[in-house]
């Protein structure tokens, strides 16, 4: 499996805080299953990472595994925030997609709605590049009105959600909300946005099993969330996700339309 999000590379944003960090992360999505892993550091006015903080990093992270016999594929990438966006050229943000690719993991916003934003996915289109929205399921807008997110994905945005928005790790309102994204097609990748190796650990083979059990389908139906999709996006070819029929031909129940607030006191965490 492909970890398209996530938080490997060492003392560059909340991820590690060092190589022996990553490096017993890295062993832990090894054991998940964990094949390839674009490493996404936040790019953001608290993190202000560019290719060239990150690019050295997964060089040498990359002969750290190296020596460590860790068999896993590492590429650089970002997660890169809309208070940031505009301030980087073409060339920054080649650099900053995803292997290169043109594909840009954009962060959705936890509270707040840029409502630029499908204006934006245009005008880098017209730039050469493609969005992926990173884990839009824990913005409070999307969980208001998740037809917001139509916008983007008809203008060819594509959506990652984290497989910890499944496992009920951010409570209640998070995933009745993820559910209601995958019902209506509105969620292509699976990813971690792993920060550690215990805190939303790397792997997405059990939220994929979760996730299936709630659309209804085998976890066998999303393989391409987790596979075949991600490796398209890093490798940038087109990338034509399949449409998800479950059992009951296409009819996904929406979750009642009032939902209980997470009533857990941790706020929303990068
Ligand atoms: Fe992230």
């Amino acid at each position: 499996m492909i970890d398209l999000h996530n938080h490997l590379l060492p003392g560059l944003d909340d991820g590690p805080a060092d190589t022996a960090g990553s490096l017993e992360m890295a062993r832990a999505a090894v054991a998940a299953g964990i094949t390839t892993m674009a490493c996404t550091p936040h790019v953001a006015a608290k993190y202000p990472n560019r290719a060239s903080t990150i690019h050295p990093a997964v060089a040498a992270l990359r002969r750290d595994l190296d020596v460590a016999q860790i068999a896993l594929e590492i590429v650089a990438g970002a997660e890169i925030s809309t208070d940031v966006i505009d301030a980087l050229d073409d060339e920054e943000l080649r650099l900053l997609s995803l292997n290169g690719s043109g594909w840009l993991l954009v962060e959705a916003p936890f509270a707040g709605w840029p409502l630029r934003l499908p204006k934006l996915v245009s005008e880098l289109e017209i730039r050469g590049f493609r969005v992926v929205i990173a884990h839009p399921e824990r913005a409070e807008a999307i969980q208001h009105n998740p037809d917001r997110l139509r916008d983007l994905v008809g203008r060819g945005a594509l959506v990652q959600s984290n497989g910890s928005s499944f496992l009920g790790d951010h409570g209640r309102r998070v995933t009745q909300t993820a559910q209601l994204l995958l019902g209506n097609g509105l969620i292509h990748v699976l990813a971690s946005d792993a920060h550690s190796a215990t805190w939303r650990p790397p792997g997405v083979g059990d939220a994929k099993v979760v996730a299936a059990r709630a659309l209804g389908v085998w976890p066998e139906d999303l393989d391409w969330m987790v596979n075949e999709g991600p490796r398209l996006i890093l490798d940038g070819g087109v990338v034509r996700p399949p449409r998800l029929v479950p059992p009951s031909g296409g009819a996904v129940p929406r979750p009642a339309a009032r939902v209980e607030r997470d009533r857990r006191p941790a706020g929303p965490r990068a």
